[in-house]
């Protein structure tokens, strides 16, 4: 075998394909785009599926990548076996509706034998069963003999994850060698063993599978081949597994030297460094598209993998924070591929140690917690921890599920997961309905999956507020329709647009349609499906129908107010850079007409200080009147610009650059102005968390800055009014005013202190005397229960041996004490016992000590009862 580097390996197999008329694509990012139905990109198809179903059209028939990958379904198993991992890149070649099952198979056997240079003795095939055509195309035209070419089943040989493209598919195995055998004599291509590896999987895309379950025959069949890189190299390299595969091996060696220890001298230490070593990368890639730690979807798996490596640092015995330095071995290895590595790499440094800092600091909380629980589970000879503690451990102290699992296992426990699940479901509906409804507006998104893939709308309204364009489609929630008279709600989609639809943060255009027959005012613009761009609105007047001309016009007012809060935001990100760091990346913007909402990654709140820096540097740049230019260009040209790009957008090969005079450059769709002083203004209102290490500006400009300030004023206005000052004396008059009232405060404080002695000394003398014990019963409204309290000491002092009941009734409710000196609790007085009785009187209960007891009532009118109640007690309780 020619020894190849897992770098020179992608770079010859993209290159061999764009030899072949393939577009070649840089990997897209791990965040699936408009597809719910999975979590993280897992395979080089998905992000493409709807090319392969006809619902967008790809910007060619071909297409080549190398697209980063995650998989966590064998995630137990990773470290423990030298063959898993979470990360790993697939290479694949695509095509949509253009060559088929024979392109396909000569050209993965031309680049196996001819680029690579694989011994064709190594290589074996399988095929569907079904499959005669693939069967026929490896014997006749690739000319393999028939005992290489093995027929399997649905299991091994039909491809499908979930809904979507799918088929049947033909395996390339490459035999290592006898070595790597089970031994058995049958052995041979689909044994479980790693003699026969299979390496290459080409998938003849004909069905959609849908959500019912059926295959639905696609229109035109695809080609969906997948790769594993990191596979292909340990095999080009001979090694054993991808572990030893060079840039990974650089990684598992970096672990090693951090942590003093050295791989395969012993087993448990290796599953250590094996595990690290793939969840570093794993965390490295889906921190760089803007995934951040989480408790829930794509930010729990981020969290659980960098807190299962950083336990697993711990296990080895390293002291502190580690995994930051792992991770610039990552980026260091494959930042030529994937240049958004190097673009963000303070970032992802600032995102894993703050995680990792998070969690070191609870961790030990949390073992000492789970040692608790373990404990308990010994004392009682239980063998499982039920599911709300897990949970209470994920959702308090960070760990993981399988965290838990991991160190009940260590112990011989288990954990509940099920429950795990329901105590996380419990959460998240208390968590769904504490969120406000959204309110979508519009058809459902079925209606416009029916839209022909031809329709397409392009926007003209970067320059312009009106245009003249022609309806194509309309739909109402239910299906598409003909046309839609007055009143009726309706999306309707032109050919040409002026109208901006929501996208980059910026929300979409208002304004008007009229066609000869009727006018729809528009709430909303937005891309329905794919690059269609909806207009949903109600029709106001007459009718309007498909086919018809309609003129189109902007509200301009919107527009440009919320064009004035958009270009802010480019300043207010490059001020926050400035101010902050270069770990600050936006992770979300939502610019409107009336404010600029911005979220950005920071660990702490922003000072006072700060907040001021970033504010005069904003307006500093709008003073300055900065002019505002924008270009299309390449990806490559706006790179070298120094253009901020976004985390996981879909950029195309042509990319617009938004450029504030050099100041700030962003790679950017909106609408902006034409020159930074248009801003007016920009004041910033409030800074605030949102989730672990992302913060939220928000800010106002323009007309809108200018009636805060206005609000503010009046606010200042009338509290001048209230406290009776000029506007520029209030600050001294309210001091004044303050200083006054704590004055005031403390005076009443003191005479409230000398008429409470006096009034103790006018009831003192109601006191009954029973056994030698003074007894004292006095209802006194003003007070409450701590007036009670302080007069009850009181009396409590100048009574001698005694007892004190007081009651008050205030707004419908009793309020009542008993209070005891020590010498007549000698004699038997008990508070408890007595206050005990007598609330029950006024409909109340409560307890106590012997020498202090409160209860509360309902009935004031009993309040005499209660007292005769007391002395009864008392008097049984001395006799
Ligand atoms: N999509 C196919 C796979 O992932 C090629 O194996």
């Amino acid at each position: 075998m020619k020894y190849m580097g897992l770098n020179e390996l992608r770079e010859k197999y993209l290159s061999f394909f764009e030899s072949k008329g393939h577009l070649r694509k840089n990997s897209f990012s791990l965040v699936p785009q408009n597809d719910n139905s999975l979590l993280l990109i897992n395979a080089g198809m998905a992000p493409l599926k709807a090319y392969f179903t006809g619902q967008e059209i790809p910007p060619s028939k071909r297409m080549t990548t190398c697209q980063k990958c995650i998989r966590t379904g064998d995630i137990e198993n990773v470290g423990k076996t030298a063959r898993h991992g979470t990360y790993f890149e697939m290479l694949g070649n695509f095509s949509f509706g253009d060559y088929f099952k024979e392109e396909a198979i000569r050209w993965a056997w031309e680049f196996f034998t001819e680029v690579l240079e694989i011994p064709e003795e190594l290589l074996y095939v399988s095929v569907y069963k079904e499959d005669d055509e693939a069967e026929e195309i490896w014997h006749k035209k690739v000319g393999l003999s028939k005992d290489r070419i093995f027929r399997l089943g649905k299991e091994d040989n039909f491809w499908e994850h979930g809904t979507g493209p799918c088929g049947p598919c033909s395996e390339i195995h490459v035999d290592r060698g006898e070595e790597y055998g089970c031994g058995s004599l049958d052995c041979q291509v689909g044994c479980d063993c790693d003699r026969y590896m299979e390496v290459w999987n080409l998938v003849f895309t004909q069905f959609d599978r849908t959500e019912e379950g059926t295959y639905e025959p696609l229109a035109n069949p695809n080609i969906d081949t997948g790769m594993g890189l990191e596979r292909l190299a340990a095999m080009m390299q001979e090694v054993d597994s991808i572990f030893d595969v060079d840039t990974i091996k650089a990684l598992r060696d970096q672990v090693c030297q951090i942590a003093g220890v050295t791989y395969q001298s012993d087993a448990s230490i290796d599953v250590s460094i094996r595990l690290i070593t793939d969840h570093i990368r794993s965390v490295t890639f889906m921190t760089s598209d803007g995934i951040l730690p989480s408790n829930e979807g794509r930010g729990y798996v981020l969290r659980r993998l960098l807190r299962r490596a950083a336990r697993h640092g711990k296990l080895l015995g390293i002291d502190g924070e580690f995994l930051a330095k792992l991770s610039a071995t990552v980026i260091e290895v494959s930042k030529d591929a994937y240049p958004e590595l190097a673009d963000k790499q303070d970032y992802i440094y600032k995102v894993i140690s703050n995680e990792e800092e998070n969690f070191y600091r609870t961790i030990d909380q949390g073992l000492a917690i789970l040692k608790g629980y373990i404990e308990e589970l010994k004392a009682a000879d239980e063998k499982v921890l039920i599911g709300e503690k897990c949970f209470k451990l994920y959702d308090t102290y960070g760990f993981p599920l399988d965290l838990t699992k991991e160190i009940l296992e260590e112990e011989g426990y288990k954990a509940d997961e099920e429950g795990f699940i329901t105590a996380m479901e419990e959460q998240r509906v208390r968590a769904r309905e504490a969120r406000a409804e959204s309110n979508y507006m519009g058809a459902a998104e079925t209606v416009y999956n029916q839209i022909d893939a031809e329709v397409n709308t392009s926007f003209v309204g970067y320059d312009k507020f009106g245009h003249t364009s022609k309806i194509t489609v309309m739909a109402n929630d239910q299906k598409l329709i003909e046309e839609a008279s007055m009143g009726e709600k309706v999306t309707v989609l032109v050919n040409e647009t002026p109208f901006y639809a929501t996208g980059g943060g910026q929300i979409g255009d208002l304004g008007t349609i009229k066609t000869k027959t009727g006018i729809v005012i528009i709430e909303e613009t937005k891309k329905v499906i794919a690059d269609k761009i909806g207009h949903i609105g109600t029709v106001v007047d007459g009718i309007i129908k498909v086919g018809q001309e309609a003129a189109m016009v902007v509200d301009e007012a919107n527009r440009l107010d919320t064009a004035r809060n958009h270009s802010a935001t480019h300043l207010l990100q490059k001020a926050l850079r400035h101010v902050l760091g270069n770990h600050v990346e936006q992770a979300g913007s939502n610019v409107n007409a009336d404010r600029l909402r911005f979220d950005f990654t920071h660990f702490t709140a922003l000072t006072p200080e700060e907040v001021e820096r970033v504010e005069n540097e904003v307006n500093k740049q709008v003073l300055k009147g900065l002019k505002i230019e924008t270009c299309i260009t390449s990806m490559d040209e706006a790179r070298n610009m120094g253009a901020m790009a976004l985390f996981g957008e879909k950029y195309g090969d042509e990319v617009r650059v938004v450029n504030m005079n050099d100041y700030s450059v962003e790679l950017c769709g909106g609408t902006h102005l034409g020159n930074t002083s248009q801003v007016g203004v920009f004041k910033l209102v409030s800074e605030a968390g949102v989730a672990a290490g992302v913060r939220r500006i928000e800010a106002l400009t323009g007309s809108k800055a200018l009636s805060h300030f206005r609000e503010q004023e009046n606010q200042l206005n009338e509290i001048a009014a209230l406290v009776k000052a000029k506007k520029g004396a209030v600050r001294s008059r309210v001091e004044d005013l303050m200083a006054e009232l704590k004055a005031v405060q403390k005076e009443v404080e003191s005479l409230r202190s000398k008429m409470s002695s006096n009034a103790a000394k006018d009831v003192i003398d109601q006191a009954k005397n029973i056994h030698d014990v003074k007894f004292l019963a006095v209802q006194l409204d003003e007070l409450d229960m701590n007036g009670l309290r302080d007069m009850g000491d009181k009396l409590k002092d100048q009574l001698g041996t005694g007892v004190v009941v007081l009651a008050s009734a205030k707004g419908g409710k009793v309020s009542l004490i008993v209070m005891t000196t020590k010498d007549a609790i000698d004699k038997g007085a008990h508070a408890g016992n007595i206050i005990r009785e007598a609330a029950g009187v006024v409909g109340g209960g409560g307890g106590g000590r012997p020498n202090m007891a409160q209860a509360g009532g309902k009935d004031a009118s009993k309040i005499a009862d209660a007292f005769i109640k007391a002395e009864e007690v008392l008097t049984s309780q001395l006799s």
